[in-house]
């Protein structure tokens, strides 16, 4: 069986990215429909970023989904840096003027992001199967997909959404050798960790370490998010809860601060890349969040830049669906590549200044504490972390 429709906006992927667009395009009177091939359930437990700069909370709250977030988001003013057996704090209200971060799980937001659109109504799918958008150089591309039942789908739409990730199918459905790809890849993981235990810190704790870096995060006041530098194809059955909760405390340790454990609930080793895709448009097809572009997570950057994309997607399509002016649409992919080439600077920077390279590198490790020994002598290093680090490119609130 197979069925017809049409939908002004066609949004692949169901992650922060296409949500988001469909929630503001919503409020614009602009409707879409989401297709999505995992389960809800499995969208709403995908463990992955935690950290929001001050402006995606700012977004948030002013597109009404800001209660959650205020209730049970952890503000925080600053980090510490530590090397050398060091900590260091970096006071971001005091350096930026007054801006922060907020620790909220991007679990949290998708589930959010979920229950607003079923509320109003919004057309959403999960367990698609057999994805395609096609008839791209026509007024009119297509988005196909079979449903959980087994039906066949044809949408016909205004505009196609890419917002399906890296591994999505929207950026290879562009025509052949458009699309230029500038990536860097990393010798080295993360293996990640979630503990049922109260944080051992207030701010997060981003440590260069001889032996690998470090980072301690937090999800509430009760669960703490933990990452260790470990070789780029490490075997997690080599990383039995004991041996994790070892080394975290060897590169964390510094004289007088103790590092809780507690039980493990779940562990993954996770790649690092930096890729850019571009152009960010083929004619009525738009990318948006990871399906364009992919940061290490040291900048803590992924899920905020998905946000700014589509937050300025929405605004693209609202002139040229509602409006009929094109020049936002037009203006789209430099101006998203601009502020994506400047986290993925900053998000290359965190990742070289504090992950220790494999192999013995004396002049490398001696550049590495120069240039942290700068971040937290000078106020003029140290605002350029925080500047970037609690979003450069302030957002247009919708
Ligand atoms: P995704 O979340 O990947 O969503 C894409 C969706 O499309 C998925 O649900 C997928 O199932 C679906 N899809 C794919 N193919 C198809 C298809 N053919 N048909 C239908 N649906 C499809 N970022 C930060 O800002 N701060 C952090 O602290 C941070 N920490 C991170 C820590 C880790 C361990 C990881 C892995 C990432 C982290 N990130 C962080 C990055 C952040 O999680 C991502 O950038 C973010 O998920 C991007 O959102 P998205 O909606 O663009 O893509
Ligand atoms: C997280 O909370 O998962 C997190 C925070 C900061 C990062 C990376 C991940 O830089």
């Amino acid at each position: 069986m197979s069925t017809s429709s049409r939908a002004q906006v066609g949004i692949v992927g169901a992650g922060p990215a296409g949500l988001l667009l469909s929630h503001l395009l919503a409020l614009r009177g602009i409707d879409s429909i989401v297709v999505e091939n995992r389960s809800r359930a499995y969208c709403e437990a995908r463990q992955r970023a935690g950290l929001l700069e001050a402006g995606t909370v700012e977004l948030l709250r002013a597109v009404g989904l800001g209660k959650r977030l205020d209730a049970e988001g952890l503000e925080h003013g600053g980090i510490y840096l530590q090397f050398a057996g060091e900590r260091h704090h970096l006071d971001f209200r005091d350096l930026t003027g007054g801006r922060w971060v907020t620790i909220y799980a991007q679990t949290e937001i998708v589930k959010d992001l979920i229950q607003a659109r079923l509320a109003a109504g919004a057309r959403l799918e999960f367990e698609v199967s057999g994805t395609e958008v096609a008839g791209l150089d026509e007024d009119r591309p297509v988005l196909r997909y079979t449903d959980a039942a087994g039906t066949r789908h044809e949408v016909r739409c205004d505009v196609i959404a890419g917002c399906d990730g890296f591994h999505g199918i929207c950026r290879d459905s562009m025509p052949p050798g458009l699309v230029q790809a500038a990536e860097r890849g990393y010798p080295y993981s993360w293996l990640g960790i979630l503990a049922t235990v109260p944080p051992s810190t207030d701010e997060l704790i981003y440590s260069r370490h001889e032996d690998g870096f470090a980072l301690h995060t937090m999800r509430t006041p009760q669960v703490s998010r933990l990452y260790l530098q470990v070789s780029a194809d490490e075997d997690i059955e080599r990383w039995p809860d004991d041996r994790i909760w070892a080394e975290l405390r060897h590169r964390l340790e510094i004289p007088g601060w103790e590092l809780r454990d507690g039980p493990i609930t779940e562990k993954a080793i996770l790649p690092m890349r930096s890729f850019v895709a571009s152009p960010m448009r083929y004619r009525r097809l738009f990318l948006a969040g990871d399906a364009a572009h992919i940061v290490p997570p040291t900048g803590a950057k992924g899920l905020n830049l998905a946000i700014a994309d589509v937050t300025v997607l929405a605004e693209a399509l609202t002139g040229l669906l509602r409006d009929g002016d094109p020049g936002l649409a037009d203006a789209y992919a430099d101006a998203s590549l601009r502020r994506v080439w400047r986290a993925t600077h900053f998000s290359w920077w965190m990742t070289s200044m504090l992950h220790v390279d494999p192999g013995p590198d004396r002049f490398g490790a001696e550049l590495q504490l120069a240039q942290l020994r700068y971040v937290v002598a000078s106020r003029a290093a140290a605002t350029t972390l925080a500047e970037n680090y609690t979003g450069y490119y302030p957002l247009r609130r919708p």
